[in-house]
């Protein structure tokens, strides 16, 4: 049957799959036919996403993706890849006032450089595919759409978005797409460690025209969409999945 969008045949990379949105995407994925190879942290979350996982010969390696070494042994130990989807991440509620600089370090080297590090050490091992799509997962906090407390997740975020343009731009060469999401709130653990109040987390639901958070499975057919074949004339850009947040 004719489908634009199918995975069958790519082997795709999905980095945060031991929850939350990475665990969605890796399950889309192997529903769309792809052989996924998926890490994280924690080997007993990521045992639960592989029992998720449609199809065989799909394998989880565990990495710490904020340490340079591991990001180098992760990419050694990988095939080639039609595809990379950077979804770890970590987010912080930091007031200005009490931000500290280990605060800054410890966003940054989860949100910015790890994605960085990863793309770099998946470039020079050679293991993309000429036509390969990298997707990062950013989010409207870095888009403009600004929140109290969350300074640091929004400016990581910023820089992660500008540095896709600037990959897209210099892996274009070699056939490469580069292109962001940009959630707004998804309904994962990640959210629920931002505690709010039943009020506020009313009060925050009614900034959203449609009037409901999103979920994973929603950001993850839309990376399903930029890993496709579909999408072999994008590069460089944004989508943006919030529910109208960014309207007002
Ligand atoms: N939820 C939202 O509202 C929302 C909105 C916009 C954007 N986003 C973005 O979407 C992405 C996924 O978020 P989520 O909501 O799915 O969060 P989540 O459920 O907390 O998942 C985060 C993932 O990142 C992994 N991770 C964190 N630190 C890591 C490290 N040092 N090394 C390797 N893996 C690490 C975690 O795995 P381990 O703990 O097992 O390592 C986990 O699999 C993030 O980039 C987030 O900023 C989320």
């Amino acid at each position: 049957m004719y489908n634009p969008f199918t995975l069958s045949g790519k082997t795709i990379l999905v980095t945060g799959a031991s929850s939350g949105i990475g665990r969605a995407i890796a399950v889309e994925c192997s529903r769309m036919g792809a052989q996924v190879f998926f890490t994280a942290r924690d080997a007993t979350r990521l045992r639960e996403t592989q029992s998720l996982l449609e199809g065989d010969g799909h394998q989880y390696l565990i990495a710490d993706l904020t340490d340079e070494e591991a990001i180098k042994q992760l990419a050694h130990q990988l095939p080639q890849l039609d595809g990379v989807v950077f979804a770890a991440g970590i987010s912080q509620l930091k007031p200005i006032q009490v931000i500290s600089e280990k605060d800054v370090h410890s966003i940054f080297a989860t949100n910015y450089t790890a994605p960085v590090l990863l793309t770099k050490a998946l470039a020079k091992a050679r293991k993309l595919q000429a036509t390969a799509s990298l997707v990062y997962i950013s989010s409207i906090s870095g888009n403009g759409n600004t929140a109290t407390a969350l300074s640091l997740y929004g400016s990581s975020k910023s820089a992660l978005s500008s540095f896709v343009r600037y990959a897209a731009l210099e892996l274009a060469g070699k056939k490469i797409r580069c292109n962001t999401i940009c959630p707004g709130r998804i309904e994962t653990s990640l959210l629920q460690n931002q505690t709010m109040s039943p009020e506020d987390l009313e009060k925050d639901i009614a900034k959203y025209p449609l009037r409901r958070y999103g979920k994973p499975e929603e950001v993850a057919q839309a990376a399903v969409y930029l890993l496709s074949d579909a999408t072999q004339w994008v590069t460089g850009t944004s989508i943006v999945i919030d529910g109208g947040r960014t309207l007002n």
